[in-house]
């Protein structure tokens, strides 16, 4: 019956562009779950009474994205573990005794791309996260549990790289620095997680942190390649893929916090982008 359909919505400001809705219609129609997800574009002083009356309103849970993930933070009763170390709410979820449940996806999101869909082991791995701002924050402590060699932070303000693998400093092995102090090392991985793609620029992290055989990976997504995987390109390296897989993965995880049941992720991201899972994959 569509009346009764449970309430979902993507909040941010702005928010017409997100990918969200289609993603989430796409997992409704495949689990055969009865839901709606909609668009809520709410400015940052109307966030907190704006989602009360969602939620007051019967609404079941939304996905949160630019500027409220500090808010939802603020507003979740209780939070997961992995949303309290990303210091971000990305997913609200009304539980049975009407209480709200914060989570964050992002990290376990990319995980799955690198691990599943990539078929990528981060074990043992080398990586160089660039940027220390909220998306970078999120996705530390997934990564350190796969058991990576090292990770280094740079970012363009380096007090913020060092500030930052501070407080993770213990989980695992993790340094924080500004790009010049990276000098001529070589990573394995490299995930941008700067807000630099959005604007067309490239972070200015040495040539000499990209191998042939480097998986570049930035966290933004877009038509065709960023400036960053087209850059590492060039320089020769084999595999440079947007974020979309990482997208649709924590989407996948909400659902799954909100319904019970993981929707497969593969035929969603083939009808974003036309990437199939295979290992070494390009997003192209
Ligand atoms: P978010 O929550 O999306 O991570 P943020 O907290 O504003 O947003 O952080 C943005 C990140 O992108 C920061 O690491 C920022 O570097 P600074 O800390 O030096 O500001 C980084 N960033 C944005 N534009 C950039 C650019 N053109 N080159 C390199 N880094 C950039």
């Amino acid at each position: 019956m569509k009346g009764s359909a449970d309430q979902y919505a993507v909040v941010g400001h702005p928010v017409a562009h997100s990918l969200s809705p289609f993603i989430h219609s796409l997992f409704a129609r495949q689990t055969e779950q009865s839901l709606t997800y909609r668009l809520m574009d709410v400015a940052p002083e109307r966030f907190t009474e704006r989602l009360q009356e969602f939620f007051t309103a019967g609404g079941r849970g939304v996905n949160v994205t630019l500027p409220h993930k500090t808010r939802a933070l603020a507003l979740a009763d209780e939070l997961t573990e992995r949303a309290r170390l990303a210091g971000a709410v990305n997913t609200l979820a009304v539980r049975r005794d009407g209480s709200l449940l914060g989570d964050n996806t992002d990290g376990a999101g990319l995980v799955q791309d690198l691990s599943v869909n990539l078929g990528w082991p981060v074990r043992d791995r080398s990586i160089l996260l660039i940027g220390a701002g909220g998306a970078a924050r999120g996705v530390i402590a997934p990564l350190l549990a796969l058991a990576p060699r090292r990770i280094v932070i740079a970012n363009r303000t380096a007090e913020r790289a060092v500030a930052l693998a501070a407080v993770f400093a213990g989980l695992g092995a993790l340094e924080g620095c500004g790009f010049e102090e990276l000098g001529g090392q070589r990573f394995e991985l490299v995930i941008n997680a700067t807000s630099a793609s959005l604007t067309g620029d490239l972070p200015a992290v040495p040539a000499a942190a990209f191998g042939a055989d480097t998986l570049c990976y930035d966290m933004a997504y877009g038509r065709g390649d960023t400036p960053l995987t087209r850059w590492a390109r060039e320089l020769g390296c084999r595999d440079a893929v947007p974020g979309w897989g990482m997208l649709v993965e924590q989407a996948a995880e909400s659902f799954r916090l909100w319904r019970g049941v993981r929707p497969l992720t593969a035929p969603v991201l083939a009808a974003l982008t036309g990437r199939t899972a295979m290992p070494g994959g390009s997003a192209d």
